[in-house]
C-alpha cells in the first residue's frame, strides 16, 4: 500500500507581482511536510496577460529564478510539487506545469487546450500528456481548461497516471463538478488547485477565479474542498493502489471493457 500526503494552496497571485507571489507561496507552505503539493496556473505570474509580448517578458525556461524558489518550498515540504508557469522555450512561450523537487524540473506538462484570450499570448501545447514517476507512483498534469476535453485525462490514465495534478484559474462555473466524473471514468486522484480573486487586465474582460480547488478520488468521491473565495492550504491522505483498480464491478473493467473499434474520431 502506498499512502501519499498530497496538499494544495489555493490563492490570489497579483498579476506580475512574480516576488511577491512566491513570498505569499513560501510564507502559506512555511510549516507544511506532503509528498506532493499541487499550486495553481500561473500562480506565480497572474493570469490574464496582455499579449504574447507580456507573456514572453515573464517566461522562464528550467534555470529561471521563480523556478529555484519553488524548488526550495518543494525542499522544504520534503516532496514535489507541481506549478502553473509561463514557461520560455526558444522563441516558444506555452502556459505550463512544471513538476518540481529540491534538484528542480523534473518535468513539463504545456497546456494543450488553451481558453480564451490564452490563444493570444501562448504556444498551444506540444507535449501531449507525459506521465512522470514519483517513486512506485505515476503522476500526470493537465491545466484548467483541459477538464472539458475527456481525452486529457484519459490520456494520462490510460498512460498509468495514479494522480492528475490539476493547476487551474477557473472561470467558468462547470469544472468543480465536472472532476467527479474525471476522476470516477478514469478511476483516478484528481487534485485541481483553483485559484481565487479577480482581474481585468483587458477591455470588459472582469474575470472571477472562483476557488473551490478539489480532491476527487477514484470511486468519484469529493475527498476535500477548498472555500470559493479565501486562501487555503489543504491536506489529505491517499492510498495510491486505489488508483490502479480498473475493476468498478465484478465484470466490468473500465480499459478492458473499452471498445475503441466502436468509436469514432474525427482524427
Ligand atoms: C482556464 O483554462 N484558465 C479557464
Amino acid at each position: 500500500m502506498i499512502v501519499m500526503k498530497v496538499a494544495l494552496v489555493q490563492f490570489a497571485p497579483e498579476f506580475g507581482m512574480v516576488e511577491e507571489n512566491l513570498e505569499i507561496l513560501e510564507q502559506l507552505c512555511a510549516d507544511l511536510r506532503c509528498d506532493l503539493l499541487v499550486l495553481p496556473e500561473l500562480c506565480t505570474t497572474g493570469y490574464q496577460f496582455r499579449d504574447r509580448q507580456e507573456a514572453s517578458a515573464f517566461a522562464e525556461d528550467k534555470d529561471g529564478p521563480s523556478i529555484k524558489r519553488l524548488a526550495g518550498i518543494a525542499e522544504r515540504c520534503g516532496g514535489a510539487l507541481v506549478a502553473g508557469i509561463a514557461e520560455a522555450s526558444g522563441d516558444q512561450i506555452f502556459n505550463s506545469a512544471a513538476l518540481i523537487n529540491s534538484d528542480g524540473v523534473l518535468g513539463w506538462y504545456r497546456k494543450v487546450h488553451l481558453f480564451g484570450t490564452e490563444k493570444d499570448c501562448f504556444d498551444p501545447g506540444d507535449l501531449g500528456f507525459p506521465v512522470f514517476d514519483l517513486g512506485e507512483v505515476k503522476l500526470g498534469m493537465m491545466i484548467c481548461f483541459d477538464w472539458l476535453f475527456p481525452e486529457s485525462a484519459r490520456s494520462l490514465a490510460l498512460a498509468g497516471a495514479h494522480i492528475i495534478a490539476h493547476p487551474a484559474n477557473l472561470v467558468l462555473p462547470y469544472c468543480q463538478n465536472a472532476m467527479i466524473t474525471r476522476a470516477l471514468e478514469n478511476r483516478v486522484f484528481t487534485i485541481t488547485c483553483n485559484r481565487i480573486g479577480q482581474e481585468e487586465r483587458l477591455p470588459d474582460q472582469r474575470l472571477s477565479f472562483t476557488g473551490r480547488s478539489r480532491m476527487v478520488g477514484p470511486d468519484g468521491t469529493v475527498l476535500t474542498e477548498g472555500p470559493p473565495d479565501k486562501a487555503a492550504l489543504i491536506t489529505w491522505f491517499i492510498n495510491t493502489d486505489r488508483a490502479g483498480d480498473k475493476q468498478i464491478t465484478a465484470s466490468n473493467n473500465i480499459f478492458a471493457d473499452r471498445r475503441p473499434d466502436q468509436y469514432r474520431f474525427e482524427k
